[in-house]
């Protein structure tokens, strides 16, 4: 089966080139000016000083503040407690002189909306820390900044003295959620919620139905969800749980329904409005299919109206998803019924008569008061300009959009389920400075989302396959563009990555969880060295290496493995610096000791492999290891003599190279990149 060709070959991405040159004099200043921020600020002016942290760290409120903006402190103390081990005095009502004084002028409204003031100044002295904001989200983001300051030394914790005053360079900042190809509980939203707000991200965009599932309680139409999710739903007080949990971080909930395709789970109960006659089960295999609305049938409108009513009821943002995406109209091209009510009302293709079924869609939003969205395929110069296009396909389309008067975010670059590394996404921005948009166009770019399609992630895999990654992207939707360096970015998203954890996101702890059952516990130290290695296949090849359903363990070794494995980055990044021109004994000794620890586990990785049944799939790895450290040794060592390697031996070591790149198990070893420029440079071939 040829999965999602259209994701697969549209889904492009601008490719990092490395100014590896600039490293040195830049990192030092770099390193200065950013700490641990994440995203970066606007403004930062560092002084001298610091107010040193201690058990009588105390806050206080002054102005409008509200029961959600109280609570939100409270966290934030809760977690800088957890950092410490102090147990803080907390809210000083009465105290005359806080550690901390947040003043906000107005609460803003308790349901966040976009457009919303999110600025901050924070002024931190050697004795006290003043936060001001607008309203309580803007203080909410200060508070995230603070947490982000706290340093410790041999002298104790302490935040170092700045001034900052910040503010969002896009207005939209999104993580998408599929939470209908791959159910997610309440908690897992709560949890990346609570990761989401500590990166200033403040749209949850919620993929709700589906063709493997429709995930939300409706009280008109019980059989859609009763039918349409083997009981796996949210219900409505669920949902409202879920709302004012994202409210109370700033954080609005915008639901997708996506339709007239993708539709299947709809179908199942429903079958008199698909476009072929049925019957329908819910899809349990990943990929576009066939089932679609019928867009000339009136019962479709008949349950789409009360539907969408009860929604609008039940999510208070003013925006609504209505999907549009990958609608290939096979079931409409076979159906004699619709193409007689194209040829009556003139609607000449499919894409046509999608628009004229967005349309009757639209009128039932606008009377609910909501502003539609939906994927580019959606696009049609007469819609009503406050459509917001929603961009997947590519910036292009962003840009016509924006042309054409529509307002558009963009998704395209920020495909978190295809295990690309987080400098890819880094790189992608909504507005890069080569933009042909006037001033006013480039007004209508709202910003972006990450999207964390679920084909496969469970519970247990989504933080990893989300964080640390969204973290750049946040950064790159907050920060100013030229908040771009690469290196920076990776060494502050190490410790962010760290700190998630105290919100509970299970994104590291979870991988040597998966290792103990893969092994039903026996020592994983070998494993550990592994992932640190391999990375699951890119785009959507999982399924053509490794074909699941929706049903199947998301389990394995690949589930274990995720993108960025940390000693791949740092061997390759090494070599880039190495063949940049860098300190050549340090670098190449820096190589040579990092594949000499990774030979000390090759025989107990092949041990443990051998006796995992679960691991089976795996059995070539610990050989490949084995080879690709001999290859890697003998380049590094001829680097280091400096006796050049021959042609011969050149195209020896590339064959087996391309043998050990192919995918086993769905998962590739990703130093391999590093393993051919050495090779290349060891017998005098000068990388590309
Ligand atoms: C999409 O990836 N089909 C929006």
């Amino acid at each position: 089966m040829f999965y999602r060709p259209l994701r697969t070959i549209l889904v492009g991405f601008v490719f990092l080139c490395a100014a590896a040159s600039a490293f040195a004099q830049t990192q030092a200043s770099l390193v200065a000016a950013r700490r641990s921020l994440m995203p970066v600020p606007a403004n930062v002016n560092w002084r001298e000083g610091r107010l040193p942290v201690g058990k009588n760290f105390s806050f206080r409120f002054v102005g409008q503040t509200d029961e959600r903006t109280r609570q939100y402190a409270s966290r934030v103390m809760r977690r800088l407690e957890g950092r410490t081990l102090f147990e803080f005095v907390r809210e000083a009502s009465t105290s005359p002189n806080p550690t901390l004084l947040i003043e906000t002028a107005t609460t803003g409204t308790a349901i966040p909306k976009l457009g919303d003031d999110e600025s901050y100044t924070l002024d931190i002295g050697s004795t006290q820390i003043k936060l001001t904001a607008p309203n309580s989200v803007g203080a909410m983001r200060g508070l995230e900044t603070l947490l982000q300051l706290l340093e410790g030394d041999a002298n104790g914790f302490y935040f170092p003295a700045v001034s900052i005053s910040d503010k969002p360079r896009f207005q939209w900042r999104g993580l998408m959620i599929d939470s209908a190809r791959h159910f997610q509980p309440v908690e897992v939203i709560k949890r990346t919620l609570d990761g989401m707000a500590s990166v200033k991200l403040n749209v949850l965009h919620w993929h709700l139905t589906e063709d493997q599932g429709f995930r939300v309680e409706t009280k008109k139409f019980p059989e859609l969800h009763l039918q349409g999710s083997d009981g796996l739903f949210y219900t409505q007080a669920e949902i409202r749980d879920i709302i004012r949990y994202a409210a109370d971080r700033g954080i609005r909930v915008m639901p997708e329904f996506d339709m007239p395709g993708h539709a299947t789970a709809w179908l199942v109960s429903h079958p008199e409005i698909g476009s072929a006659p049925g019957p329908y089960t819910i899809e349990r295999r990943p990929g576009i299919f066939d089932p679609t609305l019928d867009p000339t049938n009136e019962k479709t409108y008949k349950l789409l109206e009360p539907f969408f009513a009860e929604m609008a009821a039940l999510f208070p943002d003013a925006y609504m998803h209505i999907g549009g995406d990958e609608n290939e109209g096979k079931q409409w091209n076979a159906n004699a019924n619709i193409q007689a009510f194209m040829k009556k009302n003139g609607i000449k293709d499919n894409h046509e008569l999608q628009t004229y079924f967005n349309k009757r869609i639209l009128k039932f939003l606008q009377k609910n008061n909501k502003i539609m969205m939906g994927w580019d395929e959606i696009f049609q110069p007469d819609l009503p300009k406050d459509v917001v296009i929603h961009s997947w396909r590519g910036q292009k389309a962003l840009a016509d959009a924006a042309k054409q008067g529509f307002q558009g975010v963009l998704s395209n670059g920020y495909y978190i389920d295809l295990s690309f590394p987080a400098s890819q996404h880094y790189v992608v921005d909504p507005l890069p400075a080569d933009t042909t948009l006037s001033a006013e166009e480039q007004k209508r770019v709202l910003g972006g989302e990450a999207t964390m399609w679920a084909e496969w992630v469970s519970p247990e895999t989504i933080d990893s396959r989300v964080w640390p990654r969204t973290a750049a992207i946040a950064e790159r939707l907050w920060s100013s563009r030229e908040v771009n360096d690469i290196d920076d970015m990776y060494r502050r998203l190490d410790v962010v990555s760290i700190r998630l954890e105290e919100l509970g996101l299970a994104h590291i702890r979870n991988q040597k969880m998966l290792l103990r059952r893969l092994t039903m516990g026996k020592d994983t130290t070998a494993l550990e060295v592994l992932v640190t290695l391999i990375e699951p296949v890119k785009e959507y090849k999982r399924y053509q290496v490794r074909p699941q359903t929706m049903l199947s363990p998301l389990t394995g070794l690949i589930d274990a493995a995720q993108p960025d494995a940390p000693s791949a980055r740092k061997f390759n990044r090494t070599v880039e610096r190495l063949l940049a021109g860098g300190n050549r004994a340090e670098l190449l000794g820096g190589l040579r000791s990092m594949v000499e620890g990774w030979q000390t586990h090759e025989n107990q990785l092949a041990e443990v492999i051998a006796n995992s049944p679960a691991l089976a799939e795996a059995r070539q790895l610990p050989d490949d290891l084995r080879a690709l450290n001999r290859i890697a040794l003998e380049a590094i060592f001829s680097l280091t003599n400096g006796s050049s390697r021959t042609a011969d031996w050149r195209t020896a070591r590339i064959a087996e190279l391309d043998a050990i790149a192919k995918p086993k198990a769905a998962v590739e070893f990703a130093h391999i990149a590093g393993i051919r420029k050495l090779v290349d440079s060891a017998a005098g071939v000068r990388a590309q």
